[in-house]
């Protein structure tokens, strides 16, 4: 059952109404785990699964319970540790000297068996997350590319690295060599996808992995496990699942950890940076909170600018760390941008992640509903208002969405990352005022600005790019293309993720030099001839 945001209505299902295409029978494989190269059945304590959908039953309407996962202790948690040592071998085992051709090879033979579980990792993510069904084959298909052009990229660095660069009389090879040992954790609102893009230039560089996944979104790995297992050899990959400072302090205060590679909140990643000993030795990899603004020009085509805001703002109900979480509209055209941008917002259909056209779907965080509450009531106590018939209207999981008008930076709404349907509208009177707000933001990931006179927009574009780290011009703010460096400056990133940074940001350039003397390039020479080393080679991949 669907209904539109100005028109609340009932939008749960029984069970019989739920078409039998999408429904997902309680899902018994999810207490199972990938630890030196097997796939364990866990018999310990396991975290019930609940979906965001609810379903309704005599009593009412409930989360739905999708199934089970495993709550491990330090004991796994070291021992998942154990093998990505042994398998990384201090750089000695058999996946770190690996040749980058055979890499690759084992990363491709990963791909079709990750696709033959399509279907199971796409339902799994609709119902744990409450993605709709598009998007959540979106992510998956998205993966997948990710993957093939990962390898691409691979081959691409190993090409120019597979000649002898000679310099100042010197001769020498560079080549990226991995760093260690791997802890890869991903968020819950792209669990597949975010984690994915992390764990595999990890692993393609030739580290050793152990990835968790996050605290929404588990169960849709169980599916890969065996894919990993049959795919690399034992100890590359492994798994670890439940609280964090159960299964994860141990990790970092073990100081063997070489690499964290972590999206979700900066209040985490401190905790873990912390309880790492070594810190000089551990690289992060940080995606982090973001307020992401557009900036409504005086000469915006409005129309453009509300149907780029309303995707950007509402998109997978807010939750992407590249939303927009703020709208400055100038003065000029502020009553004018408000009211089509709230009817465009009732426009949006609202209902369960399966049904065809559906936007705004029920939300995975518990708490979430009362918590996006008392934002709202926040900013209507400093004088705004919810200008959406419906906005802010609770039912179970769901959030109408709630535009609020007009709002102040100084509000709570306006300073904080809600990461959900609540949209603050600010107006403003100079470029100055939104040039202090992002100097004064404690994040910096991206900014979306909206004109179409030049010389309007670059006063703008300047101050801005030293600001954030990318400025979209008449399009709301994102990461694709997968391409381009997705990064941020202040508390919201650290490192850039690319397809090609990804590969960079998991190794380390190391090269072997000699003195271009006779002697020193005849041995160079007998060794490559020889094929003695992977390293000094100056084979090609194809
Ligand atoms: O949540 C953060 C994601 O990386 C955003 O990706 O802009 O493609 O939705 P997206």
């Amino acid at each position: 059952m669907s209904t539109r945001i100005d028109s609340p209505g009932p939008i749960f299902a029984r069970p019989d109404e739920i078409p039998e295409a999408v429904r997902l029978a309680y899902y018994d494989q999810g207490a199972r785990y990938l630890i030196g190269g097997e796939v364990h059945t866990w018999s310990g304590p396991c975290q019930e699964v609940l979906s965001p959908v609810c379903v309704l039953e005599n009593d009412g309407a409930s989360q739905h319970r999708l199934g089970h996962y495993p709550l491990m202790t330090a004991t796994e948690s070291i021992q998942a540790l154990e093998s990505a040592c042994q398998a990384y071998d201090r750089g000695c085992g058999e996946w770190p000297t690996m040749s980058v051709a055979d890499r690759i090879r084992h990363v491709e033979s990963f791909i079709p068996r990750m696709e033959a579980v399509r279907d199971e990792v796409v339902r799994l993510l609709m119902w744990e997350i409450g993605k709709t069904l598009p998007d959540a084959a979106k992510e998956f298909d998205r993966t997948v590319v990710y993957i093939r052009d990962t390898i691409q990229a691979l081959k691409e660095l190993d090409r120019t690295s597979s000649r002898f660069a000679v310099e100042e009389g010197f001769v020498a090879q560079v080549r990226r060599s991995p760093l260690g040992v791997v802890l890869s954790m991903g968020p819950y609102n792209y669990p597949l996808n975010e984690t994915f893009t992390t764990l595999i230039p990890a692993l393609i560089m030739g580290n050793t992995v152990i990835f968790k996944p996050p605290k929404y979104g588990v169960l849709l790995h169980a599916p890969l496990l065996q894919a990993f297992a049959e795919s690399f050899p034992p100890g590359v990959v492994n798994t670890v699942y439940g609280e964090g400072p159960v299964v994860i302090a141990p990790l970092m205060e073990s100081g063997r950890i070489d690499v964290l590679a972590f999206i979700g909140s900066a209040r985490v990643a401190s905790i873990l940076k912390h309880q790492h000993p070594r810190p000089n030795r551990l690289r992060c990899v940080l995606g982090l909170e973001a307020k992401n603004a557009a900036v409504v020009l005086s000469h915006a085509d409005i129309d453009l600018a509300v149907k780029e805001c309303v995707l950007g703002a509402t998109s997978y109900n807010g939750q992407r760390c590249t939303a927009i979480k703020i709208i400055f509209v100038h003065r000029s055209i502020a009553s004018s941008f408000c009211e089509r941008f709230v009817t465009e917002i009732g426009r949006l259909k609202v209902g369960m992640p399966w049904e065809e056209g559906v936007h705004i779907t029920p939300l995975p965080e518990a708490g979430k509903t009362e918590w996006l509450t008392k934002l709202v009531s926040d900013a209507k106590s400093g004088g705004a208002e919810v200008i959406n018939r419906g906005g802010g209207t609770v039912d179970h999981t769901l959030f109408y969405p709630a535009v609020l008008y007009p709002a102040k930076p100084d509000m709570q709404i306006c300073k904080v990352e809600q990461f959900g349907p609540v949209t603050p509208i600010v107006q403003y009177d100079n470029d100055d005022e939104v040039i202090a707000w992002l100097n004064q933001s404690p994040f910096g990931q991206q900014l979306a600005l909206f004109g179409t006179d030049a010389r309007e927009l670059s006063r703008l574009i300047d101050p801005a790019v030293n600001q954030v780290c990318r400025v979209n011009i008449n399009s709301q703010c994102q990461r694709g293309p997968d391409k381009f460096p997705f990064t941020g400056r202040k508390d919201s990133a650290e490192g850039t993720l690319s397809v090609s940074d990804a590969l960079r940001v998991f190794s380390i350039r190391s090269l072997v030099a000699a003195k271009a003397t006779e002697v020193n390039e005849g041995i160079i020479s007998e060794i490559v001839s020889g094929r003695h080393s992977r390293f000094l080679s100056t084979d090609f991949i194809f």
